[in-house]
């Protein structure tokens, strides 16, 4: 049996959602696997932060948060640490980002996993920010120091995208990728299609949990635009950034627009695609009518599907959630898990 000791950085909905995982799965996970992940710290802005050398059990610090919303009842011989500290004094193996996104500048994330890595710690994220803004040198970072990256999660959350895509895909030539990367666009275009309005589409994904805590990034396709500048640099080695986008979001369709697609057997899908034409790169994310004989027609609600288009298979497609608090925590599992599998040997 091996251990590694986590810490987490953020325990919103992702990191509830993995907390939870660990608390019902764990020792499947050991029995299963011979790994047992150890949670020694939480640090969180606004609901405080422990620290246990010796391990926190995921059930009290999930119900610390459902009673009182934050961790001032837990036991734990230290607290107060903030990220940085967390990440400088604790005896984590492995750092777990999870603090919010933010496309512009990938902060306070970033600083996080450049933090982390200088400490000899591997690190796991499901945040778009950093990965988007900056795979390129955290990876190096990295592999300069003998250490791992785990970014399942940043792209359709724990539905398996992207390690499929690198590990398996690349050797069958991927000339294009497209794919619908957003559960809350999608999950809205679902409901007015069946006549709900914009405004309570959006409430309602929000309540649900899908939407980034500020939803514009969602509705104007800049959280689908991240994903796609994640999969070109990781799967097409083409290392675009995000202006490099030609973006367009969800705001200006209205309730005429989705009924004209209907009448029409289309409908509209946000539309994340990624191709090589003449050895260049384009890239875009735009709202389109698709037939409804169109495989991705079909995926409703919070699904998201890719397509990777391969010299050697055709298309190769696989359809999952694409947000969610468990659905995104899985991702750190699968990240977890592969870490152990490189470290076993
Ligand atoms: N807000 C994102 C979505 C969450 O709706 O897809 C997952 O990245």
């Amino acid at each position: 049996m091996r251990t590694y000791r986590l810490a987490v950085l953020g325990f919103g909905n992702v990191g509830q959602g993995f907390a939870q995982i660990l608390k019902e799965q764990g020792a499947l996970l050991a029995q299963r696997f011979g790994a047992q992940f150890s949670i020694v710290a939480v640090s969180d802005l606004q609901k405080g932060s422990v620290y246990n050398p010796d391990g926190l059990d995921p059930a009290t610090l999930l119900a610390a948060i459902q009673t009182k919303g934050n961790f001032d009842d837990v036991r734990a011989p230290q607290r107060g640490w903030d990220a940085l500290v967390t990440i400088a004094k604790s005896n984590a193996d492995i750092v777990i980002e999870l603090t919010y996104t933010d496309l512009r500048t990938g902060e306070p994330a970033l600083t996080h996993l450049r933090a982390a890595l200088q400490n000899g710690k591997h690190v796991v994220t499901t945040n778009k920010g950093p990965i988007a803004l900056a795979f390129p040198e955290l990876d190096q970072m990295a592999r300069s120091k003998n250490l791992e990256i785990g970014v399942e999660g940043t792209v359709m959350s724990g539905t398996p995208v992207i390690r499929i895509g690198r590990e398996m895909l690349v050797a069958a030539g991927i000339k294009r990728i497209q794919g619908i990367f957003n559960g809350t666009t999608n999950f809205i275009l679902t409901q007015m299609e069946t006549g709900a309005s914009y405004a309570a589409a959006l409430a309602d994904a929000q309540a649900k949990g899908y939407a980034e805590a500020d939803p514009v990034g969602d509705v104007e396709g800049y959280d689908a635009a991240g994903k796609v500048v994640i999969l070109s640099n990781l799967l097409m080695d083409a290392p675009l950034t995000m202006t490099e986008v030609d973006r367009v979001g969800i705001t200006q369709l209205d309730a005429q627009q989705i009924a004209q697609a209907q009448a029409a057997g289309e409908c509209w899908k946000l539309l994340g695609t990624i191709e090589k034409v003449n050895g260049q790169v384009r890239a875009s994310v735009r709202p389109t009518r698709v037939p409804l004989r169109h495989p991705l027609a079909a995926v409703k609600g919070a699904t998201n599907a890719i397509v990777y288009t391969t010299e050697l298979l055709g298309d190769v497609t696989v359809v999952g959630p694409g947000a969610g608090r468990r659905e995104t925590g899985f991702a750190l599992v699968c990240d977890l898990l592969a870490i152990h599998r490189k470290l076993r040997g």
